[in-house]
């Protein structure tokens, strides 16, 4: 990585986008996307009072991160950002000697990093990026963390911003992007992609029994008219689906907006880049825990956390380890940790949280 990157990523360098994370993120030949249909929807400011994001399990990961610990001078990094609910109270617990990265690849986000770090005593540093790419940017600096934390999905700020299309709730264009400066919006995927690509992204990400019928109507009625907003989605969705289950799974178009969105943001591909390069970013004793909101993130965090957990994999039979394969992380707990009742009645949207976290052993030398 060149001197002029580092030192632009250098903490206390404020508000943070390195020219090679936005060239990255317009694309390969570093041009703007181009704007059509839909077009791309700069988020506008929140309305005060509104849009804010209620921190989930906020007090379960304070406490799993256990920031009380020494050394004094502690780094966490805070993955999703968002309304920095958590990274408040984690700023909170780090004091004037700690140092908060925050990550997050949206620009309302960026916003509200800044004023988190004017009113905070410990040192806080905002990186505008996927959480992949800024963590690789991160290791390639020879950082270590003490913490790192993701808190999955998109937040409240998010949905509640009408024209951002992530709701099917409101009349908006076809959008769904987290980095407003991205190439593909959902509008992009619902003109463009087959109908098969389309079905098993409904199946897949969003676990729609009807992707097919779903993806069958979509490539119909775009052959008539383009399909640019969000309630011409639902009404086609709506329609795809047999009257009997229309209502059967919640709204009927529930499953096919989470699986566009996930699409749209390559949330899942994210995920799997991420976790390992977070988890060498940690010094040993370090925290490593994630808050999901559906099975398929959950199954990959609890995974790859287990994973780390692991020991010996030799077949049973064997008498002796041949493996000699020692565990890198204890998990912090056996089973993830839910929401309780209270925090599900004040936040209906922490529901389906569920929050894992191990931390990283001492490496094991070899004699
Ligand atoms: C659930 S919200 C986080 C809310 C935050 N913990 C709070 O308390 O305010 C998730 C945030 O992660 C961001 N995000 C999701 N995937 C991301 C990715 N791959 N890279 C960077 N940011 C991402 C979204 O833009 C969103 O702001």
């Amino acid at each position: 990585m060149s001197t002029t990157l580092l030192e632009r990523l250098a903490p206390g360098a404020g508000e943070t986008c390195p020219p090679e994370l936005a060239r990255r993120r317009r694309g390969r030949d570093g041009a703007r996307p181009a704007r059509g249909g839909a077009g791309p929807h700069p988020p506008g400011p929140a309305a005060p009072g509104t849009g804010s994001h209620t921190p989930v399990l906020a007090s379960e990961l304070l406490e799993l991160l256990d920031l009380n610990r020494d050394p004094p001078a502690q780094i966490v990094i805070d993955c999703t950002f968002g309304d920095g609910g958590h990274a408040r109270l984690v700023a909170e617990r780090l004091g004037a000697g700690g140092t908060l990265i925050a990550i997050d690849r949206d620009p309302l986000a960026e916003t509200r990093a800044a004023a988190l770090a004017a009113e905070t005593a410990c040192a806080v540093r905002f990186i505008r990026s996927s959480y992949a790419e800024a963590l690789e940017l991160l290791a390639g600096e020879g950082l270590r963390a003490d913490a790192a934390y993701f808190d999955l999905g998109m937040s409240s700020m998010q949905v509640d911003t009408r024209e951002r299309g992530f709701s099917y709730s409101f009349q908006a264009p076809l959008d769904m992007r987290m980095d407003p400066d991205q190439a593909l919006s959902a509008r992009v995927i619902v003109a463009e992609w087959d109908e098969r690509r389309i079905a098993h992204a409904l199946r897949d990400y969003g676990e729609e029994r009807h992707a097919g019928a779903i993806a069958r109507e979509i490539v119909r009625r775009r052959a008539q008219d383009p399909i640019e907003t969000t309630q011409e989605l639902v009404d086609i969705i709506t329609s795809a689906i047999p009257v009997p289950a229309r209502f059967a799974g919640g709204h009927p178009a529930k499953r096919s907006f989470q699986a566009l969105r996930i699409a749209v943001n390559d949330e899942l591909g994210q995920l799997d880049r991420a976790l390992p390069v977070a988890w060498e970013l940690l010094r040993d004793g370090g925290v490593l825990a994630g808050i999901s909101f559906h099975s398929l993130e959950d199954r990959r965090v609890k995974r790859f956390l287990a994973d780390r957990a692991r020991g010996c994999i030799c077949p049973p039979d064997l008498p002796v380890c041949a493996c000699g394969r020692e565990p890198q992380a204890v998990l912090l707990r056996r089973r993830s940790i839910v929401p309780s009742d209270e925090e599900v009645q004040s936040n209906p949207r922490a529901s389906s949280a569920r929050l894992r976290a191990a931390r990283k052993l001492t490496a094991q030398v070899q004699p």
